[in-house]
């Protein structure tokens, strides 16, 4: 295991994702050395591309704990960042932490993924304003009045969707995204992703894997042209090729799992044509 923070092994060297994750090796390298910095990736891609998954690898690649908070969900934010006051068996008040405050003060290699940070509510911007400083980040804890560090190892790292769908009239504080390195992820290509079928799903026939691959890059580019306006997903594509072992034909899969995906935007129609005559 890398010991990413010790001052006595200043060379780095790069660290191994497992063979469950596929992304571009400058990528990951990139990202590795993000972190190495200590500096903050802001993973931006579509949704299900692999956003989440390639956070809980760099954790683990790179020897440090992991939390992972919805920040979407963050409507509490006091209870979330820091945590709540209970009364004790003795009649007492007692505080009792939250996850979030206990890795952020960890005196151990941490990372704190920071998921769907587009969506923050207005709420807890104050407490992640004061988090996210690179210089003096601190938990101000209003029932004590005292601040809470920042753990010297405790690094953060946040996702957000892009696309179509995900255009929000709220967008997020630009002073947040500044505390950011931004990395684009993006969906895999008809080669890493039928490779992907191929190494995660028992009895899918390889040439069934490519076959599906190449309708889900048919109907992405359908997206980045705007003719439709959902995205089709990783995880959607391997939910649809789990069918085939069980003996489903592809034509199967593409009408249940792929062009059902297309029914909610009323698009079903439009991603039927756009698979004309493959
Ligand atoms: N690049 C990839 N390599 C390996 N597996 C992937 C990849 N992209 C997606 N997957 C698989 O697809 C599923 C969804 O991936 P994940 O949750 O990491 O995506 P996400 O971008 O975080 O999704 P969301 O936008 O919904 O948060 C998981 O089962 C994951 O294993
Ligand atoms: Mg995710």
């Amino acid at each position: 295991m890398t010991d990413l923070f010790s001052c006595r092994n200043p060379i780095f060297t790069l660290p191994k994702h497992s063979d469950k994750l596929c992304i571009p090796i400058q990528k990951w390298e990139f990202l590795c050395h993000t972190l190495y910095l200590k500096k903050y990736p802001f993973l931006l891609g579509p949704k299900g591309c692999g956003k989440s998954s390639v956070a809980k690898e760099l954790a683990d690649a790179m020897g440090m704990e992991y939390h992972a908070f919805n920040m979407g969900q963050a409507f509490k934010p006091k209870k979330m960042f820091v945590g709540s006051l209970i009364i004790g068996e003795d009649g007492k008040t007692l505080a009792v932490r939250s996850e979030f405050f206990r890795a952020f003060v960890s005196d151990r290699p941490t990372l704190i993924f920071l998921d769907e940070l587009t969506r923050t509510p207005a709420v807890a911007a104050n407490f992640l304003m004061t988090v996210l400083d690179r210089h003096q980040s601190y938990l101000y804890d209003e029932d004590s009045g005292q601040r809470y560090n920042k753990g010297r190892n405790v690094l953060f790292i946040a996702a957000g969707n892009t696309g179509f769908a995900y255009v929000s009239a709220q967008r997020l504080d630009t002073a947040f995204e500044d505390r950011f390195i931004k990395t684009r992820l993006d969906y895999l290509s008809p080669r890493e992703e039928s490779a992907l079928i191929c190494s995660r799903i028992d009895g899918v026939a390889r040439k069934d894997a490519v076959r599906l691959a190449e309708i889900a890059r048919i109907l992405r580019l359908g997206e980045a042209k705007e003719t439709l306006s959902v995205s089709l997903s990783t995880r959607q594509v391997l939910d649809a090729a789990a069918y085939l072992p069980l003996g489903y034909s592809l034509q199967d899969v593409v009408e249940e799992i792929i062009l059902t995906n297309y029914m909610l935007s009323g698009e079903e129609v439009l991603a039927r044509a756009l698979l004309q005559g493959i």
